[in-house]
């Protein structure tokens, strides 16, 4: 057990899908893994693990924003040696290439963090994908219905956003999408030498204000949850 994850050690498997709300890893566990077992419940954050195709998987919810992912993936990677984790999100598209249902690769993802600022300072880290993940995604995606993009995304810190001009350069640099987690993600793991992607679903659009409908969420996100599953056991 660590502070915010109630699981025992051995509880947790070595690949760790990530969506950020608790209720996206139940249905995602209930949905794609065998004998899925709730292994964590603190403070909601619900937890899961089971088989994929007999292989071990937890799907642990890492709540919004960096500053929460990073507790979770700190412990994950420290306490449970987690060795490939695996974002499943939601993102806000970019670019007018970038459509609603699509899925995005993040190659690399462009931050203003405070969690890693205080390290880097005046050094600009580019936080970048796992190379093996990342072709293992771009296959599996190759073979999945889902239109699929690979390229830079932007984790920002707030949803609510007071500087509409950030977004603009990111526009303008060919940024294909706005989350608030994967930078972190890719900061940790290499940090700590683990594997780690962000898989995400267009679930709204920046330029043209469109929102995937409710009803249609789920099986949009089915195919990031997929393609995710496919590249950790390529
Ligand atoms: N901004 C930030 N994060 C998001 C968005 C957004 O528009 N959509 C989904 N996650």
């Amino acid at each position: 057990m660590t502070i915010h994850i109630g699981a025992q050690k051995g509880e947790i498997a070595e690949t760790v899908l990530l969506p950020g709300d608790p209720y996206r890893a139940k249905w995602a566990a209930e949905t794609f893994l065998e004998n899925p077992r709730l292994v964590n419940e603190v403070r909601g954050m619900l937890g899961y693990t089971g088989t994929w195709k007999g292989n071990a998987v937890t799907i642990q919810g890492s709540g919004m924003g960096m500053p929460s992912l990073s507790i979770y993936v700190n412990e994950l990677i420290r306490d449970y040696d987690a060795k490939t984790l695996i974002r499943i999100g939601s993102c806000g598209g970019m670019q007018e290439k970038v459509k609603v249902r699509d899925v995005i690769l993040a190659m690399a993802a462009t931050t203003t963090s405070s969690p890693s600022r205080g390290i880097f300072r005046e050094v600009n880290f580019a936080p970048c994908a796992d190379w093996s993940l990342l072709q293992a995604a771009a296959k599996a995606a190759a073979g999945n219905d889902a239109n699929t993009h690979i390229g830079g995304i932007y984790s920002s810190d707030v949803f609510y956003d007071e500087r509409p001009d950030l977004n603009e350069q990111m526009v303008r640099h060919g940024i294909l999408g706005v989350e608030m987690e994967a930078a972190e993600l890719y900061t940790l793991a290499a940090r700590y030498g683990r594997r780690a992607l962000a898989v995400l679903t267009v679930s709204d659009h920046l330029l043209t204000g469109e929102a995937l409908p409710s009803d249609q969420r789920e099986s949009s996100f089915g195919d990031m949850v997929e393609i995710a599953l496919e590249a950790a056991f390529a």
